[in-house]
């Protein structure tokens, strides 16, 4: 029989997954009618890797003979610029690696390998967002400073 505690993990990191693409979906839309077309195009891939993340989980929780129930999404989170949806988007992503290590590290600890194998896989994936995130927080920073 399956270890609840795994299957619990699995549904938040679902509603995690899902609440990350409503956001990602949502601003690019937003920077769209700033006329940020690049940054739109960037969200939407983002949007997109995060749906990925939530059909992997809902691959191992039917393995696990669970149906995926993800629950209430998360707000979405918007701002008044980039830099503030950027910073949003770090806090979340800061969220899921939090989560997603707390999940690798029982699973490991109870042997489920193959389930620790896909946390830790998402996590590295969550771990680069946040690098992602930083690059383009400096780069903000940087014109802002070419600019004056
Ligand atoms: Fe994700
Ligand atoms: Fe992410």
């Amino acid at each position: 029989m399956s270890d609840p505690r795994i299957i619990g993990y699995l549904g938040r990191a679902i509603t995690h997954e899902f609440s990350a693409a409503q956001q990602y979906l949502a601003q690019s839309r937003l920077v769209a009618l700033w006329g940020m077309e690049a940054q739109s195009a960037d969200f939407r891939k983002d949007a997109h890797e995060e749906m990925g993340h939530a059909d992997l989980l809902i691959a191992r929780m039917l393995h696990h003979g669970s149906v995926p129930g993800g629950s209430q999404l998360a707000p979405v989170r918007v701002g008044r610029s980039l830099a503030d949806l950027l910073m949003q988007n770090r806090a979340m992503e800061l969220d899921a690696i939090r989560l997603y290590e707390e999940a690798m590290i029982y699973c490991q600890r109870r042997r489920a390998m193959e389930d620790a194998q896909l946390f830790e896989h998402i996590l590295n994936d969550e771990i680069a967002h946040v690098r992602e995130i930083d690059a383009k927080m400096a780069e903000l920073t940087g014109r802002g400073q070419a600019s004056g």
